[in-house]
């Protein structure tokens, strides 16, 4: 089945989103709202309040979206909302909006992967990616280095076994006093800082395909215990630095590996300037084609949603109303 203008909902963590994206390529509209300044003072996503935000945001940004993209309600022909993975209570208010407005409209409802969606930013602005493609799906959540066969077929070579990466920023930030979310700040101060004035470790960089991430955290606290008086610069750019290696590394040894035609990235860390740098100066080095989706569709956004639908409402159909939230769901895999 197949349905060009569909709406995307996203609600699975701390951003109310709304796209409106045709034939899964074309964003005609594409609206965030941010909740973290409401749990900036937490120093992290608290769950309830995130739900009870969405419940406010939702229906204003959905307007927004649909009056952005310059259509009618009628025009809309498939909605889409994350179902997971996430933090169940607020999944359950973009799903349970969506099939509403599915069923208001008498259009299809499509639930969506999280993850998968976010392996869709890239196809936003890249419609005709050849495959295989390996990505790095690097976010607040999960750390994965996936290899995608075709579309909605992918393989799992490797997760974080401890923090996610986008964790081990907010974790590292946090301890440093630098506010949430870590990640953007970090990125932006190690522009003055020296990435080799402290050599962090990099934890199973040379070995297999999985990450690990909580030493290199540690060894921030420590090193800033020892040496209180490291420029904060200094400590952001060499944490920094030690994080993106290992993710650099393996996702070049991985697309080596599988004769990847491509690497992309995606999730929220994937808008890291040094990562993005790095993985553009690899694929020039080693011949692969380079994807990276725009800083605003890296982080949670309804576009991927909304793309991602597109493809799964083609290949299995509309999702049954039946389908809830699912708060540890995990990539499908063949
Ligand atoms: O994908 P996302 O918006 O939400 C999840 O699905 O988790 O990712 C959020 C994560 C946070 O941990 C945030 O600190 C990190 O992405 N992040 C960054 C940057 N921008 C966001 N990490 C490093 N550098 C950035 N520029
Ligand atoms: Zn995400």
């Amino acid at each position: 089945m197949s349905a060009d203008r569909i709406l995307g909902i996203e609600t699975s963590c701390d951003e109310t989103a709304a796209a409106v994206v045709s034939r899964g390529t074309d964003v005609m509209s594409s609206v965030v709202s941010s909740q973290i300044e409401l749990h900036a003072r937490y120093g992290g996503v608290v769950p309830e309040v995130a739900s009870r935000a969405h419940v406010e945001l939702l229906m204003p940004v959905v307007a927004q979206a649909v009056v952005e993209a310059g259509v009618e309600d009628r025009e809309i022909e498939a909605v889409a909302a994350t179902y997971g993975p996430g933090l169940v209570g607020a999944l359950l208010v973009g799903v349970s909006a969506a099939k509403a407005m599915s069923m208001v409209w008498g259009v299809p409802f499509v639930a969506v992967n999280h993850l998968e969606a976010h392996l869709y930013a890239s196809f936003l602005e890249e419609p005709d990616l050849e495959m295989p493609l390996v990505i790095l799906l690097v976010s607040g959540g999960h750390t994965m280095l996936i290899v995608m066969e075709d579309h909605l077929r992918y393989r799992v070579l490797g997760g974080t076994v401890d923090d996610a990466a986008g964790e081990a920023f907010d974790k590292v930030a946090r301890h440093l006093d630098l506010g949430y979310p870590g990640g953007p700040v970090i990125d932006r101060l190690s522009a003055d800082g020296d990435p080799d004035a402290i050599r962090f470790p990099r934890a199973m960089a040379k070995e297999g395909w999985d990450f690990s991430f909580s030493g290199v955290k540690t060894a921030v606290v420590n090193h800033v215990r020892k040496n209180p008086e490291t420029p904060i610069p200094d400590l952001a750019a060499s944490f920094q630095e030690a994080v993106v290696d290992v993710l650099i590394d393996k996702a070049r040894r991985a697309a080596r590996e599988v004769g990847a035609k491509g690497l992309c990235l995606g999730g929220g860390v994937a808008a890291n300037s040094r990562l993005r740098e790095k993985l553009l100066d690899v694929c020039v080095e080693d011949g692969f084609r380079a994807f990276l989706p725009s800083r605003s569709m890296c982080t949670d956004n309804a576009a991927m949603v909304a793309a991602a639908a597109w493809w799964r409402l083609k290949a299995d159909g509309p999702s049954p109303l039946s389908v809830g939230a699912d708060p540890s769901l995990r990539l499908p895999v063949y």
